[in-house]
Formats: C-alpha cells, structure tokens, sequence
C-alpha cells in the first residue's frame, strides 16, 4: 500500500482524513475564534495568532486542494476574483503581463481598469493562437501570463503546455485558472503552470451557496510568500462556516464534475445539428475548433459548460431562454442544478461574446430532461 497513490474520489470523499480530534467525530468541526491564546513562553503553540490568516478551517479544503492539483501549497480567498487579483497585486508597477481576450469578463474589466491604474500593462491576444502570444511577449518585462481554458464563455481552448515553453523561455510565470475543468479534469501544474486558481464558487463548492475562490502553487516561492502576506493584511478570506461548507461540496467534486461532463457531452451532440441552432460550443465535440487540444490535455471530459448560438440572433436567444422551464435563468456556474445565461446582456455593449450565444451550466439532472426543456424552449 505504501506506493499506492490514491485517487481523486477517494482523497475527496475522505477529505484526506480530516476528523474532529476531540471528539473523535468523523467530520471536523466549525471553528469560528478569530484569536488564538499565546504560550507562556510568548510563542504560538500551534502556530495560529488571527483569523485572517490562520483557521483550522482553511486546512482541510487547503491541503485537500493542493493534493489534487498536484501542488506545494494552495490558499483559500473569500472570492474566485480576490483570488486572481491577489496575483497581480503581487506584481511591480511597470511590469507587463499577457491574457487571451476571452476570459471571464469582470476579470478582464478588472485588468483593463484597475491593473492599469496600479500601474501593469496587459496585451490581450486572440484565444489560442499561440503566434500571438509570442509577439506579444516582452523578454524582461513580461512577467506573468494568465490563461483561462476552457475559456468562459466560449469554452475556447489554450494550450497550457506550449504557454508554459513561453513562459519559461522569457523567465515569467504561467497562472492558470482552472474554475471549468476543476482539477479532475485538467492539472495544469503538471502541463507546466506556475500558479493555479479557481473560483470556489463553482464546481469545488458545486451547490450554489458558498461564494469562495483558491490559489494553488508549484512551488513555495517568493512571488506566492508576497500573495500570502497580501491575503494576510488584506484579509480577503472566507468566514470558517463557508469553508467548512466548502469543504462538504468538495467532498462530491469527483461524481458531480463526471456526471455534469456526461450529461453536458449528451446535451451537446443533441443540438449540434439541430435546425434552430447556429453553433454549439462544447471543448467535447469533435467539431469544436480546439478538440484536438483539450483532448490532450483533459482526460475524464470535457466539462458541464457550453455555449448554444440560437438561430435568429439575440433577440431569439433571449426568448429561449425565456422559454426555458426546467433550466433557470441566472448567472454563475458549477452547480448541481442547471442555469443558463445570455451572456452579452450581462457583458455589455463592448462584449467579444456573440450577442446569440447562451451559457449552459449544466447540472447533474438527468439529462433527457435538460434536452426536452431545450428542444422546447427552443420549438416555441
Ligand atoms: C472562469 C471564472 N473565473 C473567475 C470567476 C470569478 O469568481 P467569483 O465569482 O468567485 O469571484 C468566475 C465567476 O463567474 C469565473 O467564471
């Protein structure tokens, strides 16, 4: 047994072990101090001085995290965004990084605002071209490149090995946010990525109540010390009953993120043809432009997100969704149950996203169900 690794289901489903010490129950309580006594010796006894920096509670989704994302280490944030501005708040002024255009919107309105105002220049270069991105890079001066894939809400694909080759060529680091593939699917620290986020809001915490976000690391290094001690005096971290809830969502991560893929494949290949659909994104249907790529760098599917572009332009694709009974019509992803969104309404006159498209979350419903509501909606 010594060599033999476990799996992500049963590192999950037993929470690395985790137990309530005192009582021997076996989930670990919810601890809400937000001091801790120090020794009569003037030391900390178990290292913990405040809360925000130290709460038991953080440990287990912490160390449950960095395990399966194959890191040295992994913070939890209150929000997926604290988590992905923490990385650039540890930049200088004058340093350079790089992002393709599609990402999650609020982080790009994020870069091309506030980032600027602190002083770091983004390039923003065509999803997965890769010429792009080295003529966009600046030996030197770029010193962070940050990919999103599949990128929301297109579900564009990056090739996260040939970013690390730039990233290690011009001595920057590679951040990847992997909220959509989740670590069951994708392990961008072993394609080479430096740093790991998610917004733990989505599929780690999977049922819609816990807004929370992580960083995980290759290495302990000096650039993830300056994002510690920003969490630390910043204090953007989760109250200890959302991460002990957290911790109960991640527990299912591994069935839930499978039966959403399944569910999600099924659903695409459903209304890949279908005469009122103009395009179905989906990384899983061999027709997508970058299949070949998520292909080889995801294993176990390809997510429960998709994109459908309705027939008939935006005006169309609002009423579809209007028509919709079973799938609820709101923002945010990686719940158990499904939601769709016409994403440029949210996004705004300046959107790179087609004002046809609707995001699909899908849930873990059965998925006939989740097709008749489409087919539908869609028929109306
Ligand atoms: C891909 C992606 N990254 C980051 C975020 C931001 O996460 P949060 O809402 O937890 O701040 C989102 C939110 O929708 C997202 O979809």
């Amino acid at each position: 047994m010594s060599d033999h690794k476990l799996a992500d289901e049963t590192i999950l489903a037993q929470g690395l072990g985790y137990m309530d010490e005192q009582h021997l129950g076996v989930i670990p309580g919810i601890f809400p101090s937000t001091t801790y006594e120090r020794s009569a010796d003037n030391s900390y006894a178990n290292g913990k001085i405040y809360t925000r920096d130290h709460n038991p509670n953080y440990e287990q989704p912490e160390q449950v995290l960095a395990t399966l994302e194959k890191g040295a280490d992994a913070m939890l944030f209150s929000s997926g965004m604290s988590a992905a501005t923490c990385v650039f708040m540890a930049l200088k002024p004058g340093d350079h990084v790089v992002v393709p255009k599609i990402i999650y919107w609020s982080f790009r309105n994020w870069l091309q605002s506030f980032a600027k105002d602190w002083g770091i220049e983004t390039t923003f270069v065509d999803n997965g071209c890769i010429e792009a991105l080295k003529n966009a890079v600046r030996p030197g001066q770029t010193k962070l490149l940050w990919l999103e894939t599949p990128a929301n809400p297109t579900w564009d694909i990056e090739d996260i090995r040939a970013w690390a080759d730039i990233a290690q060529q011009i001595g920057a680091r590679l951040a990847v946010d992997n909220t959509i593939a989740t670590p069951i699917l994708c392990n961008p620290l072993a394609l080479g990525a430096d740093i790991v986020m998610h917004s733990a809001t989505k599929y780690l915490n999977g049922h819609s109540d816990v807004l929370a976000g992580a960083l995980v690391c290759k290495e302990s290094d000096e650039h993830w010390q300056k994002m510690r001690s920003i969490r630390a005096s910043g204090g953007a971290v989760l109250g200890p009953f959302e991460a002990w809830l957290l911790m109960r969502g991640m527990r299912t991560l591994a069935i839930r993120v499978k039966q959403a893929s399944n569910n999600a494949m099924i659903f695409a290949r459903a209304f890949e043809s279908h005469p009122l659909v103009e395009a179905v994104l989906y990384p899983g249907l061999e027709s997508f432009k970058h299949h070949h790529i998520a292909k080889s760098q995801m294993s176990g599917g390809f997510g429960g997100m998709l994109s459908i572009r309705v027939k008939g332009g935006e005006q169309a694709a609002i009423k579809t969704a209007a028509h919709l009974k079973l799938i609820k019509r709101a923002t945010s992803l990686g719940g158990i149950e499904s939601l769709v969104e016409h994403r440029a309404s949210v996004e705004g006159p300046d959107t790179p996203c087609p004002r046809d498209l609707l995001r699909l979350s899908i849930g873990i419903e059965q998925v006939e169900d989740l097709i008749a509501d489409m087919q539908q909606a869609l028929e109306i």
